[in-house]
């Protein structure tokens, strides 16, 4: 695993993810965007996912539980009609926006925390 003094890459990805729910919000809905979104949630939560299983993190199934329901919202957004509408675009990335907020601040910082105090980073 990667060996930096902190991590950058959780910080960059979270970055990532505001940009692309903030978006959600240009008129008109680029379809694309939602897509990205998934996938690159997915190759987030399943890096930390790897950590969390290769450091035997003890708060797993509980952050991993909470990024499974973060892929059934994103599921369901899929099958929005992207011509849904500025109020419906602002509603779901604001919905998204707070959910990942408090999840980075929360579980993911102690996860955070885990991984800094062991050898792999
Ligand atoms: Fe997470
Ligand atoms: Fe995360």
């Amino acid at each position: 695993m990667q060996k930096t003094s902190d991590i950058i890459w959780q910080d960059t990805q979270h970055q990532v993810l505001f940009e692309l729910i903030d978006q959600i919000k240009e008129v008109p809905l680029d379809p694309d965007i939602l897509v990205r979104l998934k996938l690159y949630a997915e190759h987030h939560f399943i890096l930390e996912e790897t950590y969390m299983v290769e450091l035997g993190y003890p708060d797993k199934d509980e952050h991993i539980e909470a990024h499974d329901r973060f892929r059934e919202e994103l599921a369901a957004m899929l099958e929005t009609d992207p011509t849904m509408g500025k109020f419906l675009q602002d509603s779901l990335s604001d919905f998204l926006y707070k959910w990942l907020k408090l999840h980075v601040l929360g579980i993911d910082k102690k996860l955070e925390d885990f991984v800094m105090k062991s050898d792999s980073k």
